[in-house]
């Protein structure tokens, strides 16, 4: 299949190029750069020994999107281009709406007028809020979200779906649409060949990369916010998935898209919880130092527990997460130890 990538020159969106790319797909990608550069589409093809056609564009802006996928016309769009920090979209809510909701509108007004029909979507466990206890199943009701980024995800999906609906009455759309909502839980990790990972720009707000950068010597230690929590070791717990899987589910889910039509919901996690502190530890086994940390206080807005139930991913699209902890810090370590100041190197 040919696929389009929106954000395909971010973190997830690349390491999907290189999986679609060994799946056998050909692969295109438009990017506007906001929180990424070309390196990282450079090193996909250096990864894969074949060319990405690279289109630097807002998804957003109608007409280029409109002449990108005329000149494509993909077989599927993974539409991986958003903003994703939860803090900063409740300093700027208006430009997390504006940008979020505007690349999934351009791209369903853009996919009505060309016939169209496969889309999957980056989503989020965010949405699933903090009204339901774990493991997460698709057919929980969505949450109330406690950001502006959750709430862009939750309406994206919304959008997505009643687009779904009116096109299988027809009307102005050729065809059904087929869209698929894969729900993310949290990504890290990075391509075993350490040539591409995760890049935040200033002073990162996740957790992986926090680490990774202290292991480098970048940061002087790890604020583990709360060690106060209803968990075995008091410090909160997640599912943290690799990149690399998180990538092969994307594969599973466009060949899935492909020939049906309707909407279908997959989380893309491991199913198995991990705390903070036993993600330090791990990842101060496979650096070989042990990585600073200090205990503060909770961070306003994090929930104690966020887990998977990944059992409808592997029963639909035969697609389940294969690599642990120790893969999951090896290969960020690798990463970041090659590349210490990511891309800019
Ligand atoms: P990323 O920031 O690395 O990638 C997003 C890419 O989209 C960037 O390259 C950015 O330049 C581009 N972009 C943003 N707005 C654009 C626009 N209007 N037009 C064209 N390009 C645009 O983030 P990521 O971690 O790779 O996340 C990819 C997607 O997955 C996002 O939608 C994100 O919300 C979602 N997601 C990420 C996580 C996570 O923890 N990383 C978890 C759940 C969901
Ligand atoms: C993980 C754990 C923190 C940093 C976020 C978004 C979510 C999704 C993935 C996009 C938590 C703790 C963190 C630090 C710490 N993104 N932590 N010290 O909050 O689960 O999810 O990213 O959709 O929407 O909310 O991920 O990596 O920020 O935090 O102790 O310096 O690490 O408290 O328990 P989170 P995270």
């Amino acid at each position: 299949m040919n696929i389009l990538l929106t954000g395909g020159a971010g973190y997830i969106g690349s390491h999907t190029a290189v999986s679609l790319i060994e799946a056998g797909h050909d692969v295109a990608v438009v990017d506007d750069y906001s929180n990424s550069s070309d390196e990282a589409v450079k090193r996909v093809e250096k990864i894969t020994g074949r060319s990405v056609n690279l289109y630097e564009a807002d998804v957003a802006d109608k007409k280029k999107a409109m002449e990108i996928l005329k000149k494509e016309m993909p077989d599927c769009i993974i539409h991986f281009a958003g903003l994703k920090s939860v803090g900063e979209s409740i300093e700027k809510p208006i430009e997390y709406y504006r940008n979020n909701i505007d690349t999934t509108l351009t791209l369903l007004e853009c996919m009505r007028e060309l016939g169209l029909s496969n889309i999957v979507f980056s989503s989020s466990a965010t949405v699933y809020g903090d009204d339901h206890t774990p493991p997460f199943t698709e057919e929980m009701s969505k949450g109330m979200c406690t950001n502006p980024y959750g709430w862009t995800k939750w309406m994206q999906e919304q959008m997505l779906d009643d687009a779904q609906t009116a096109s299988e009455k027809g009307g102005d759309w050729k065809k059904p649409l087929s869209v698929v909502l894969l729900r993310y839980f949290n990504p890290v990790g990075a391509h075993e060949s350490g040539l591409i990972g995760e890049d935040p720009q200033g002073i990162p707000n996740n957790l992986m990369p926090y680490i990774s950068q202290v292991a480098v010597g970048r940061r002087e230690k790890l604020t583990v916010f709360g060690d106060d929590y209803d968990t075995p070791d008091g410090t909160c717990r997640r599912d943290y998935i690799h990149v690399m899987d998180l990538a092969e589910g994307h594969v599973a889910a466009a060949e899935y898209a492909a020939g049906r039509s309707g909407t279908e919901i997959f989380n893309l996690g491991t199913g198995t919880p991990y705390s903070v502190l036993e993600m330090v530890n791990a990842f101060s086994k496979a650096c070989g130092h042990e990585v600073a940390y200090e205990i503060g206080p909770r961070r306003a807005g994090d929930v104690q527990d966020s887990w998977s139930d990944a059992t409808k991913a592997e029963k639909v699209l035969g697609w389940a997460a294969k690599r642990g902890i120790e893969e999951i810090c090896r290969d960020a370590w690798n990463w970041q130890s090659q590349n210490p100041n990511g891309y800019n190197n």
